[in-house]
């Protein structure tokens, strides 16, 4: 069963659906009259990328689509569980709120690849050697890649294409039009890659499609290429900066991960289509996490190795974070 076959009874998205965001920006870019001669480490991350091409028409097994469950996801993957008024519901009520949430996650990660799509394109201008220069080259059709695969998942197995987060679209426009290399580069290699492999992580775990369990396979391989890519190059760069230019751009990471971690307000939503008590279903959701430490933990995990990694996990960031509900 698909979610096509529900779309009769879907709980509603936002009411006006804007089509497209334009930009227009100045990148700071430069053209290299000179190259390297010896092949660094970037080289060689270049060389992988080369060797691991996929191709998401011909690589993925479209015609396994179909599969038997009616969920997309096991049932350790749904928080609600265990909430009375969600438990009450009928089987075909908890198939349709399970096939909106991972329509509204899907989604969300297509319009982040997007969005690393059209910075890894403005990297290849922006980055200040050459062979950052091809490995970025490479980075745009791995998210070429990307994006043709959730968008052809979402339009034949789930049915619909929801917008982004109003926090999403704010920080791809911030990316797209900061003119700093490494601005994009840390948005895009450090906040988003991470948060996206944990997903990807949390995605392989709990899903019943076939076909999504091999295409992230292949996709978390890319973006683990493409983190790596982002803490080689950032590590050196960010040890030249002053601490209040490390500051700027740790504080830039911390905020954006608050503003996405509850940008779907996914509960809330489905607590007031179906006029639960919001503060309950809260309440529920809150005690699940208290039980479930290590869900918090992997998903920000990743970011906190790639953020040390670099250099961006000073003393007053950690103390930051420590300060903060979601990381603790
Ligand atoms: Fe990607
Ligand atoms: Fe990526």
């Amino acid at each position: 069963m698909m979610i096509k076959d529900m779309r009769n009874n879907r709980i509603p998205s936002e009411s006006s659906v804007q089509q497209r965001s334009d930009f227009s920006t100045k990148i700071h870019g430069s053209i290299l009259w000179k190259y390297e001669e010896e092949p660094g480490r970037i080289h060689s991350l270049y060389e992988l990328a080369k060797a691991r091409m996929w191709n998401a028409r011909s690589d993925v097994p479209w015609q396994d689509s179909n599969h038997n469950h009616p969920f997309p996801t096991l049932d350790e993957g749904e928080p609600m569980h265990g909430f009375s008024a969600y438990d009450a519901l009928a089987e075909s009520d908890r198939c349709r709120i399970s096939w909106w949430r991972h329509a509204l996650e899907i989604s969300e990660i297509l319009h982040g690849e997007q969005g690393a799509l059209l910075v890894s394109s403005q990297l290849v201008s922006c980055m200040p050697t050459v062979e950052a220069k091809l490995f970025a080259s490479s980075q745009v059709f791995d998210e070429a890649r990307h994006v043709e695969f959730f968008s052809r998942y979402l339009h034949e197995i789930v049915g619909e294409i929801h917008p982004p987060s109003n926090e999403l679209r704010r920080l791809i426009q911030t990316m797209v039009d900061d003119p700093r290399w490494d601005m994009k580069f840390i948005a895009c290699q450090i906040l988003i890659e991470s948060l996206a492999m944990a997903k990807f992580q949390e995605i392989r775990q709990y899903t019943r499609v076939p076909v999504l369990a091999f295409a992230i396979d292949y996709i978390a391989a890319d973006e683990a290429r493409h983190v790596k890519f982002g803490v080689e190059f950032l590590k050196e760069h960010l040890r030249e900066l002053s601490s209040v230019e490390l500051a700027e751009r740790s504080d830039f990471v911390l905020d954006n991960v608050l503003r996405l971690a509850n940008s779907l307000n996914v509960y809330t939503r489905i607590a007031e289509k179906y006029g639960w008590d919001v503060a309950a279903l809260r309440h529920h959701l809150r005690q699940y996490r208290i039980r479930h430490p290590e869900i918090n933990r992997n998903r920000f995990r990743q970011l906190f190795i790639n953020m040390k990694a670099v250099g961006l996990l000073t003393e007053r960031t950690h103390a930051r974070m420590m300060s903060m509900e979601v990381f603790r």
